[in-house]
């Protein structure tokens, strides 16, 4: 039997998608094991979970690097020799450099919570309701040096709904949307890599 591919996850906070990563390994529906889980702050949640779930963890704190460049090439040089067949973003609230993005083109993903193009960058769910949207969504994207501008891979959609409040809004983005899309796009993507 062949190793299963390998993913390296990058978070910054709770790591609900992380979760929904490694649930969908453990289940068999994502064939694939999260060789790292990397975080740029030591304090996310999602470290505690990766723990218990017996997931190697490693911190590089952004604020120990005198500029994005010196902290890119840390990660970059503990995230190469694994060998990733993909760099997941997972909540990862870091802009990555050309130089990081370019070592990992065609591997490197990420889920953003609005159905892109529309409302890149943060406070997507408010941005939604106060354009008065009908529907909202979130988006898993190839990483390329336009931030959350990359092709869009795959999108869903929820309903938005009278009285929702941002929260509401990106929780029901969050449980009914994300953390059913990531895990299928990344199968879908280890499956037909032609697809890149
Ligand atoms: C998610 O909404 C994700 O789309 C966005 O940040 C949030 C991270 O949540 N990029 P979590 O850390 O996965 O719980």
């Amino acid at each position: 039997m062949s190793a299963l591919p390998r993913l390296v996850v990058l978070i910054s906070g709770r790591g609900r998608n992380l979760q929904a990563i490694v649930d969908a390994t453990r289940s068999g529906r994502l064939r694939a094991e999260v060789a790292l889980v990397l975080s740029n702050r030591s304090d996310a949640a999602g470290l505690d979970y990766a723990r218990a779930a017996g997931i190697p963890t490693q911190v590089i704190r952004h604020q120990d690097h005198a500029d994005r460049a010196s902290f890119d090439a840390q990660m970059l040089a503990v995230i190469e020799p694994l060998q990733p067949a993909l760099v997941v973003l997972a909540g990862f609230m870091r802009i990555l450099t050309p130089r990081f993005i370019r070592a990992f083109q065609g591997r490197l993903v990420n889920i953003h919570p609005s159905l892109l193009p529309l409302y890149p960058g943060l406070n997507t769910h408010a941005r939604a309701l106060q354009a008065g949207d009908a529907e909202h969504g979130a988006s898993v994207h190839w990483v390329t040096e336009e931030l959350d501008g990359g092709p869009v891979i795959a999108q869903g959609r929820v309903r938005i709904e009278a009285g929702d409040t941002p929260e509401t809004l990106g929780q029901r983005v969050l449980e009914q949307v994300e953390v059913r899309l990531y895990p299928e796009v990344l199968q879908q993507l280890l499956t037909e890599p032609a697809a890149r």
